[in-house]
């Protein structure tokens, strides 16, 4: 649901992925649980994410009768993950949407600076004529989010979404104000952001969790 004073951003408060939040949230939650649940969730969201995409009709012949049938319309979307925890949502999403094609963003957050570093950067051809969906768990300072945004916006990206599954208000500020025309839909906007750039009450550390490298 979109709220008024937030009109770029949407929470998806559909019942199944308040539950499984609320499992992947438990500190309790093996790697296995965990990664099982982003991928099911994440295809929650994208069922949102992807609402009003461009349909047209094609004719068809169903056992009946001929019909004019609704498909999507355009360039396949694509879908960037966010390296390494965007992984987590992009195999969820893809199950969804096979046809999807893919790109990576390599950034680390420099601990002391709380800066994005670039490491990688590899993306599908004619962005400019796709819905391009950047996918990252956690829009936390949203220095990252926003330093991927921009580099999708260089190559050449028009038409960019953001999904994650919480957010902070700090990340949904920063991203505002920087990328007014990006849409962020989430499964929870949480509380803040610790001094380490944490969000709380949030999940931990997304890719620690879902890797099981802690
Ligand atoms: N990245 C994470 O994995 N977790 C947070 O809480 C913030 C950023």
């Amino acid at each position: 649901m979109t709220d008024p004073a937030e009109p770029h951003l949407t929470i998806v408060r559909h019942p199944l992925v308040q539950h499984k939040l609320t499992l992947m949230r438990d500190r309790n939650a093996s790697t296995s649980t965990f990664r099982r649940l982003l991928r099911e969730i994440s295809q929650l969201l994208a069922y949102e994410i992807t609402r009003g995409l461009e349909m047209t009709t094609r004719p068809i012949e169903t056992p009946l009768m001929e019909m004019d049938a609704p498909v999507l319309d355009g360039k396949k979307l694509a879908l960037i993950s966010i390296l390494r925890a965007g992984n987590g949502l992009l195999d969820g999403v893809l199950e969804l949407i096979p046809s999807a094609r893919v790109g990576f963003i390599g950034l680390y957050r420099n601990e002391e600076t709380l800066q994005p570093v670039q490491y990688y950067f590899k993306v599908p051809e004619e962005l400019g004529d796709r819905l391009v969906i950047a996918l990252d768990p956690m829009l936390a300072t949203g220095n990252s989010s926003v330093a991927a945004v921009d580099l999708l916006k260089k190559a050449g990206a028009n038409n960019i979404r953001f999904l994650c599954l919480l957010a902070a208000p700090e990340g949904v500020k920063r991203m505002r104000e920087a990328h007014p025309d990006v849409p962020v839909v989430a499964a929870a906007l949480d509380e803040g952001l610790t001094e380490k750039g944490y969000i709380y009450p949030g999940l931990g550390d997304a890719g620690d969790r879902m890797f099981g490298t802690k």
